[in-house]
């Protein structure tokens, strides 16, 4: 049986939220225990130089992501987990990819272009101030991860599509000018259902500065979740559980039938007060097996490292001879060897 392979990169910069494990974590553990895949799920630490020149932060939060993924149970007998530093044919290809992609794409990236926009809106002389061309090429990059590794389906969130169009194009222009090698890889959308609230009501995310990391020790969840905002209705009154943040990050992560119990609570009229220390035990309940194995493994680095190691051999056992093709497919190859 042909597994289809589905690939995704998790940048490494800050601490995984209950947000990234809604969204993208536990549906990417779901499909490494399903026999019908083969997931490549990798730390993007060289997409992490783009945005963070802090060694500490880029390291740390390598080891923090590492260890969050295993402590939730990859199961890393199926999929392929490893950090894609550890795979020099990554770079490799990403030279190769950016000698066959218009410059004129790349200046269409939105990430490019929002750098920019925001220069001019502030005035700069220059619209290009500050923008490095590791920002510029981003997408080369990504699209050197994707196509190493012929992956059919990278789940992404709606900030990565034009990324994924950009990978597509590249391969095919490669694939017209050389024969076909890369597989054209396609977007699998996260679900909007996905989206978690943060403290604030908004979308649970970094940059609100508004998010519950997902192993916050016991105090700290605790503290995170009375701060959850909430309108100001006395404890009696009914409330209603679809504007609430607490009772949508509850049903994130309870069944069907605690849920329909809880709008009956809401319906009844539920104090907010008790209502946070609900959701508090419920979640320090949800993930406490899993935070001691998360502690247990932050000690133990060597421990992940050697996962990662063990990850890397079975990547490159992928990219090393797919890279020895395309090197010979653009003309690059031992000279003993002749046009063979
Ligand atoms: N750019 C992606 C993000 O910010 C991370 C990423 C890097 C990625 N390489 C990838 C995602 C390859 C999917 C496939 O979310």
């Amino acid at each position: 049986m042909n597994k289809q392979i589905v690939l995704t990169g998790i940048t490494t910069t800050g601490t995984p939220h209950l947000g990234n494990y809604v969204g993208a974590i536990r549906p990417a553990i779901e499909a490494s225990r399903d026999p019908k895949v083969l997931p490549f799920y990798f730390l993007a630490d060289y997409h992490a130089l783009i945005k963070c020149q802090e060694p500490k932060r880029i390291r740390q939060s390598t080891l923090e992501i590492a260890a969050t993924w295993l402590a939730l149970g990859l199961d890393t007998d199926n999929a392929v987990f490893y950090r894609q530093s550890d795979i020099p044919e990554v770079t490799e290809l990403a030279w190769i990819l950016s000698c066959v992609t218009a410059k004129g794409l790349m200046n269409r990236a939105h990430a490019y272009k929002a750098a920019v926009a925001e220069n001019l809106e502030k005035g700069e002389q220059d619209p290009d101030k500050g923008i490095t061309m590791g920002l510029y090429s981003y997408p080369i990059l990504m699209a050197a991860d994707i196509l190493l590794f012929k992956a059919q389906k990278v789940p992404v969130g709606k900030d990565q599509i034009q990324h994924l169009e950009m990978a597509r194009d590249i391969a095919a222009r490669f694939n017209h000018l050389y024969g076909e090698h890369f597989v054209l890889p396609e977007a699998m959308i996260r679900e909007e259902t996905a989206v978690l609230k943060g403290l604030d009501g908004r979308k649970m995310s970094k940059s609100y500065d508004n998010t519950i990391p997902i192993f916050a020790p016991e105090q700290t969840l605790r503290k995170l979740i009375m701060k959850i905002k909430t309108n100001s209705l006395p404890p009696e009154a009914p409330k209603d559980p679809d504007t609430c943040t607490l009772f949508s990050i509850y049903q994130a992560f309870a069944s069907a039938e605690e849920v329909e119990q809880m709008r009956r609570r809401y319906q009844e009229g539920i104090a907010w007060g008790e209502m946070k220390q609900f959701l508090f035990d419920y979640l320090n309940a949800h993930f406490r097996e899993a935070r001691e194995r998360y502690e247990g493994l932050l000690q133990h680095p060597e421990e992940i490292e050697r996962k990662l190691q063990a990850g890397a051999a079975k990547a490159r056992a992928f990219a090393v001879p797919f890279m020895r093709e395309i090197r010979r497919a653009v003309g690059i190859a031992p000279l003993a060897e002749g046009a063979r």
